[in-house]
């Protein structure tokens, strides 16, 4: 059977998306999902490539028994026709998704929502960038995040 693949994007991909990534995994671990999914992250600017995730979002994560593994990379043309959905953080990375897709000469098969689109919880439209704020911020996102990545999972199957 053909794999689902999914794309979490952010812009540094440091903190939201590969938080994403790794609630998604940990999800699809615990339905007996994983081997049905190709699961990235990857950020809209480059400044973080090979990076691993802002450590304040790794011991966050880590303290609800998730492991972010990932290291930072740039979002290319390329994953327009790899990736089945492409999910934005907030409404600055879905407009500079759509603007790259709409530069990209391919098939263009990802479909392109933002994360928040699948929430139930809690009424945010945008996933709040963490990085200049303090700890709290990172743990808020970790609990929208485990909110709006269920609600995609189910939106799927
Ligand atoms: P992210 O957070 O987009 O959730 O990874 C950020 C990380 C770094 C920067 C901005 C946002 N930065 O400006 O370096």
């Amino acid at each position: 059977m053909k794999k689902i693949s999914v794309l979490f994007v952010c812009l540094g991909n440091i903190c939201r998306s590969p938080a994403a990534e790794a609630i998604f995994i940990s999800l699809l671990e615990k339905k007996g999902l994983k081997n049905a999914f190709i699961v990235d992250s990857a950020g809209t600017g480059s400044w973080h490539i090979g990076k691993k995730a802002d450590s304040r979002m790794r011991i966050a994560a880590k303290r609800r028994d998730i492991n972010i593994l990932s290291r930072a990379r740039q979002i290319n043309i390329k994953d327009f026709e790899k990736y089945n959905y492409i999910l934005a953080m907030d409404d600055s990375n879905f407009r500079d998704i759509q603007d790259l897709k709409n530069r990209t000469p391919s098939t263009k098969l990802a479909s392109i929502k933002k994360i928040q689109d699948f929430r139930s919880v809690f009424n945010e439209h945008e996933v709040p960038d963490p990085y200049f704020g303090g700890d709290d911020g990172f743990d808020y996102v970790l609990d929208i995040l485990e909110d709006s990545v269920s609600g995609f999972l189910e939106s799927i199957s």
